[in-house]
């Protein structure tokens, strides 16, 4: 079975839809990829980030992933393709400068380093230049939606989290998270949004990891503990993973895919949040291929190396 299913462009609904215009903040791995799909489900996305060069990476992966999917969803009809990919990259256009790129946002979706302090900063100034209606959210992976949402205290009902899955495109997940003081109507626009980009939205409470990384997490951090120990090697625990539990990726493909240096600001987050947590004490493997710049996959080298 295809593990793609690509909504084609349906204009009615997002002429409906609450949330048309859609400024992505941050144009790595995921903003680029939830940028890609909200573009070609129709919807008006400015993706901005801070550093030029990685919003032309982010043009031009897109670019290519939007080629991909036409090349599938309309193998028959290649004209119906291209058109496909000009009207989605006709939806996209890219910033560095935040405060120009919220202006006539109905979401504002951020997606930069899993950092705190730096979200925080961000949303100060997002709170400061966004529609008063426009809905607030991000996509942590591991943070406190309502900690992060302490930075724009009067729009608390209308922050809340999106978190999407790498890749992306593929991935069909979306977790909706709802803090004690989003409102019904923040929520059920932002389930409504997940529909409209394809997804199946599942509803978690604002807690640590939410459903999918609270389970996660420590799994990927128990596997390189195993190899720590020398009790079998990173390719093996990869192998029996993949091949024992069914699972698409062994944890240290898996852990190179989302990134070290992500997987890092995690386990020390929850190192802080929890210190009586063994699952969460510091992992020497981790911290020192952080150190070395090997963030896996994104960087060309982590628990593998990989082809620039
Ligand atoms: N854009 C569009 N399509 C893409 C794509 C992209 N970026 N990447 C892959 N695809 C498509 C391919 O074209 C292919 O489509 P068909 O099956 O229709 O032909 C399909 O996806 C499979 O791709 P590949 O054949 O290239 O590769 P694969 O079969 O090895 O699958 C994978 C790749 C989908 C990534 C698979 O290995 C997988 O599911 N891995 C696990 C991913 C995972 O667990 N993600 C969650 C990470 S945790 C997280 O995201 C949360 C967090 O906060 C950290
Ligand atoms: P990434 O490192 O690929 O991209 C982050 C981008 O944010 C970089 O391009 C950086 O230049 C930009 N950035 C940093 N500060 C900024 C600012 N103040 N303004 C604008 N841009 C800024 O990271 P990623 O993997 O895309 O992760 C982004 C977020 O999504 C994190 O919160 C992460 O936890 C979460 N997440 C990651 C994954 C994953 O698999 N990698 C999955 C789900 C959620």
């Amino acid at each position: 079975m295809s593990l793609l299913k690509i909504r084609r462009f349906s204009s009615s609904s997002v002429a409906t839809a609450a949330i048309k215009n859609v400024t992505v903040i941050g144009g790595g791995l995921m903003g680029s990829g939830v940028a890609q799909v909200a573009a070609q489900t129709g919807h008006k996305v400015t993706l901005v980030d801070l550093d030029g060069k990685v919003l032309s990476k982010a043009k031009n992966g897109i670019t290519a992933n939007l080629g991909r999917v036409a090349k599938k969803q309309f193998k028959d009809d290649p004209a119906q393709g291209d058109k496909f990919v000009s009207l989605a990259l006709a939806n996209l256009s890219t910033s560095t400068d935040v405060a120009e790129a919220v202006k006539s946002a109905d979401l504002v979706l951020e997606a930069i380093v899993e950092n705190i302090k730096v979200k925080h900063e961000l949303f100060r100034t997002v709170d400061a230049f966004a529609p008063k209606d426009a809905i607030l959210a991000s996509n942590t992976s591991s943070l406190s939606i309502e900690e992060i949402s302490s930075a724009a205290p009067k729009r608390k009902e209308k922050f809340g989290g999106l978190h999407f899955f790498n890749p992306v495109p593929v991935m069909r997940l979306l977790e909706v998270i709802r803090t004690p003081h989003t409102s019904e109507e923040t929520y059920k626009a932002m389930m409504e949004w997940g529909k409209a980009l394809g997804k199946v939205p599942i509803t978690c409470r604002d807690t640590p990891g939410f459903v999918v990384n609270r389970l996660l997490v420590p799994y990927l951090a128990e596997a390189v503990r195993l190899v720590e120990r020398g009790d079998a090697s990173a390719k093996d625990v990869d192998i029996a993973m993949k091949l024992g539990a069914g699972y698409p990726m062994g944890p240290f493909e898996l852990a190179d895919y989302v990134g070290l240096d992500t997987n890092k600001f995690i386990l020390d987050g929850w190192a802080k949040k929890f210190p009586d947590e063994p699952l969460f004490k510091p992992i020497q493997m981790i911290n020192e291929k952080v150190a070395q710049g090997k963030f896996g996959v994104k960087s060309g080298e982590g628990f593998y190396v990989y082809k620039k």
